[in-house]
């Protein structure tokens, strides 16, 4: 039958790859050249090019936007060949546009699936105050609590005490407040200058330095970022944040509750969700595109919620193929 549901088979995650390498390739050819529109729009191009190969029935969840001004991967757009699952997708064909336009690090490509109905809709809610940790401290920290409070619980959860703690946080007047109580509280900060889902990710990677990120970042980036920690075996709390009264009224009126904490699986839910994520710039966690002689080099993360797997791809692209 036609509607009949089918959970997502495991061989989405590796299929989701192809999308976010292709992407990042794409996304490569414009790193450092200032221009962030074109970069964005080769990434786009290249997501949706190889987000139609894929064997799922999806609907676009988190996109570029409505669709009068995003023509392609716009909010509500059918993508996949059309056969099942039927799966909700958060895309953000470059997580980093500012990074990717200026030539710095740790820009990547991202995708997320979750079985139809999973994904939260942030509908105009831009911003999230977020709280994100990896397994150890999952279950221990809450946005209901002070900075300080769940920096002594990741502490606590670790065996550790609070200066051997590290908060990613992104570099912006607006967390002023937080960087000051995370030092004060003698912990360390590590800014970043964009790229929250990376940095959401580092928090539940072992080998990665921080080990909790806090504060306010893009809502479609929280929800592709809760993918991720299902996967990760981590977890994220968002609150949605307004930037002013019409943000705030606009929001209430189509029914988003403001003071609402939601976990992870309110972000991304359901029993089977997938992320794929490459870089374009070289990262913490993974490395850049980087063009050879005689083809090009990628490195991706590929999770599943359902097993817990995390797989690194990495993959030799011969020049003239499709990838
Ligand atoms: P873009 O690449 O789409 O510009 O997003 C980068 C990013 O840093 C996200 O990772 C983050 O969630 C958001 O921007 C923060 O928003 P702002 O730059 O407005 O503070």
């Amino acid at each position: 039958m036609a509607n009949e549901h089918v959970a997502p088979d495991r061989n989405l995650a590796l299929e989701l790859v192809r999308v976010t390498e292709a992407a990042a390739i794409a996304a490569s050819d414009w790193v450092g050249r200032g221009d962030k529109m074109a970069a964005d729009k080769a990434a786009v191009d290249a997501m949706r090019e190889f987000i139609a190969t894929v064997p799922m029935d999806g609907v676009v969840i988190i996109g570029e936007g409505e669709k009068d001004e995003a023509p392609m991967l716009f909010n509500g757009e059918r993508v996949g060949n059309g056969s099942p699952p039927h799966v909700d997708i958060a895309v953000d064909p470059i997580d980093g546009t500012t990074l990717t336009s200026l030539g710095r690090g740790g820009a990547v490509a991202v995708i997320a699936v979750a079985e139809s109905g999973a994904m939260f809709n942030p509908g105009p809610c831009v911003y999230m105050d977020k709280l994100a940790v990896g397994p150890v401290a999952k279950g221990r920290v809450s946005l209901e609590l002070s900075i300080t409070e769940n920096l002594l619980a990741v502490a606590k959860a670790k065996g550790t005490s609070v200066d051997k703690i590290t908060a990613i946080v992104l570099d912006r007047p607006r967390h002023e407040g937080i960087i000051d109580e995370i030092r004060g509280a003698g912990a360390r900060v590590h800014l970043i200058g964009d790229g929250d889902v990376a940095g959401a990710i580092a928090t539940a990677w072992p080998e990665s330095e921080p080990d909790i990120l806090f504060g306010i970042g893009g809502t479609p980036e929280g929800v592709i970022a809760a993918a991720a920690l299902a996967g990760l075996g981590g977890e994220i709390q968002g609150r949605l944040y307004a930037r002013d009264e019409s943000e705030r009224d606009q929001a209430l009126a189509l029914g988003y509750d403001l003071n609402r904490i939601l976990s992870t699986s309110d972000l991304c839910g359901g029993e089977h969700s997938f992320f794929a994520a490459t870089g374009i710039t070289e990262g913490e966690l993974l490395r850049g595109v980087r063009h050879l002689t005689t083809g090009i080099r990628t490195q991706s993360m590929v999770t599943r919620s359902a097993t817990g797997t995390v797989r690194f791809v990495d993959t030799y692209h011969k020049f003239g193929l499709h990838y």
